[in-house]
């Protein structure tokens, strides 16, 4: 194992695209940020510097970051934000993890342009449970907003309603040819060779859409979730939410003709009330020269599902399933210690405009978004991680988290009237090495939608998942618990549900979230307090001395 340090300059640069050249907070003046690469079991240490005119802080998603919580990154949780003109190196291992994970800033909106891919590779000499692929190739998905993102999610808060959507979808970055207004290439290209293999490893850094995801005339075989092997499956079109990283090899066609090109395309998956960016982006797969831009523009795109075709999401979800071989077991947690049922979903606050601005969401509300009801509170004056690690919960934590009785909802019929939150900084305790099952319900309230849920500090099974109201009695019984998939983010199903497992044998504070920035935003979040355990080797250790302060 080898220690990488890598130095974060957080700066301001000049960027264009769709016509538009503006300046955007960039890693080291690259968008999108650069790619770090790193072998399990190596220890990483980012040293960063904030030199722009905002809070920062950075998060590693996926990397469970065992025992050091103080690098997870997102502010407020477990660290206060780096202030303009400070730093805060993050120094963490990777344990047990490998495939394609990915960082990006965990401060308002500012991930927008602040994130890149974390590629672990195996220890050496270790190989994929896979056909060692000819080439790798990172591609990150992400969202282009012409206006300033920041202010497009501070204008949502002053009139309540919902943020302007992007103006486009993004590869690496790039937004594909209908946009070739500035000097370079706009495209992103992938060129390959007859016959070779490709292993793509997919992020989807998108702020608020899952993403649909298709290469004409070539299968996919997925190997990969969440840096976790699965069992390789071809799939035409994948299905990507925000916070989620997929591995697919791509075989390139061994009797394609040599100049041939073929469209990469990716589109939004989703049941938004109102807008969404339903905009498709293009990207190209060459076997030969570059295509011109009209040349790319001509070019027949994949067949993609329709915008809200739950069905297609759910059966491609279904696909995955763990290894759960001798060489990589599923570890999946037969019993359960404390079993828990959170609602997820959209929801309003009362119109007090003269507080809280004008009131432009549902009905003459704001917009706001909950578990169980509770939208989530940052604290403002510490982080959770230190007023835990103090045991000083007074002024931070409001109450626990609120078990709420079963709920049913009626997907199909008219919204339920109280459509109201209520706040508070609410968290879940758990003593070390609880074994945990949550039931994620997606709401009713304010229409049926997907919420791509993000554990931090833990990799969770994904032991169920229907449509309609979670059943106890019928849904537990048809539980996988032989190999479903281990991920980071999974998707509550449009008017469904999904069931996670995890044993709790990381002490921290652990924020589990909706990975839609703007559902993030309005609240749709918790966290759990996870207590030390007995021996040495299971307690958090004393933050570093560099920690930013409030
Ligand atoms: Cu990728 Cu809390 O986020």
């Amino acid at each position: 194992a080898r220690t990488r340090r890598y130095t974060f300059n957080v700066t301001m640069a000049t960027v264009t695209r769709l016509c538009v050249t503006k300046s955007v907070p960039t890693v080291n003046g690259q968008f999108p940020g650069p790619r770090l690469v790193v072998r399990e079991g190596d220890r990483l240490v980012v040293q960063v510097h904030n030199n722009i005119n905002s809070n920062v802080t950075f998060h590693w998603h996926g990397v469970r970051q065992l025992r050091s919580g103080w690098a997870d990154g997102p502010s407020y949780i477990t660290q206060c934000p780096i202030r303009p003109g400070q730093s805060y190196a993050y120094d963490f291992r990777i344990v047990g993890q490998r495939g394609t994970l990915w960082w990006h800033a965990h401060f308002s909106w500012l991930r927008a342009t602040l994130y890149g891919p974390l590629v672990i590779l195996p220890p050496r000499g270790v190989p994929y449970p896979f056909p060692k692929p000819d080439r790798q190739v990172t591609l990150m998905l992400g969202e282009w907003f012409n206006a300033d993102p920041e202010a497009v999610i501070k204008q949502a808060l002053q009139t309540g309603g919902a943020p302007n959507v992007s103006d486009a979808y993004t590869f690496n970055g790039l937004p594909g040819p209908t946009y070739n207004c500035s000097s370079g290439d706009d495209t992103f290209r992938l060129r390959v060779r007859p016959g070779r293999t490709y292993l793509l490893r997919l992020v989807n850094a998108a702020l608020n859409d899952e993403l649909f995801f298709a290469v004409a005339n070539h299968t996919l075989t997925v190997v990969q979730a969440d840096a976790s092997y699965v069992k390789p499956f071809a799939a035409a079109t994948l299905v990507i939410s925000p916070g989620q990283t997929m591995d697919v090899l791509l075989t390139a066609s061994a009797s394609a003709a040599p100049s041939s090109a073929f469209a990469i395309a990716v589109a939004p998956y989703t049941n938004t009330v109102g807008t969404f960016d339903n905009t498709t982006a293009v990207a190209v797969v060459e076997y030969g020269p570059h295509q011109s831009a009209a040349a790319l523009r001509s070019l027949p795109l994949p067949a993609l599902p329709r915008y809200n075709d739950t069905a297609a999401v759910a059966n491609f979800s279904a696909m995955f399933r763990s290894l759960a071989s001798a060489r990589y077991p599923a570890r999946v947690p037969r019993t359960v210690d404390r079993r828990f049922f959170f609602t997820v979903g959209l929801g309003a606050d009362p119109c007090r405009s003269r507080v809280n601005g004008t009131c432009q969401g549902p009905n003459g509300t704001r917009f706001a978004a909950s578990m169980n009801n509770v939208s989530f509170a940052m604290p403002r004056t510490t982080s959770l991680l230190q007023a835990h690690y103090q045991r000083r919960y007074s002024g931070v934590l409001a109450a626990n988290f609120p078990a709420v009785p079963p709920t049913r909802f009626d997907y199909t019929g008219a919204p339920p009237n109280n459509t109201f939150v209520t706040h508070g900084t609410r968290v879940v305790p758990l003593s070390f090495n609880t074994t945990v099952e949550v039931v994620l319900q997606d709401t009713s309230v304010l229409g049926a939608e997907s919420h791509p849920l993000h554990l931090h500090g833990y990799d969770f099974f994904v032991v169920g998942t229907g449509f309609g109201n979670y059943d106890a009695t019928n849904d537990t019984a048809r539980y996988n618990l032989v190999d479903p998939v281990q991920r980071n983010t999974v998707s509550v199903p449009t008017a469904g549900w999904v069931a996670i497992r995890f044993v709790a044998d990381n002490p921290g504070v652990w924020i589990m979230h909706c990975h839609l920035d703007v559902h993030l935003t309005w609240g749709l979040a918790m966290a759990w307090l996870v207590n030390d355990g007995p021996l040495p080797n299971q307690k958090l250790p004393p933050p570093p001395s560099d920690i930013p302060r409030c």
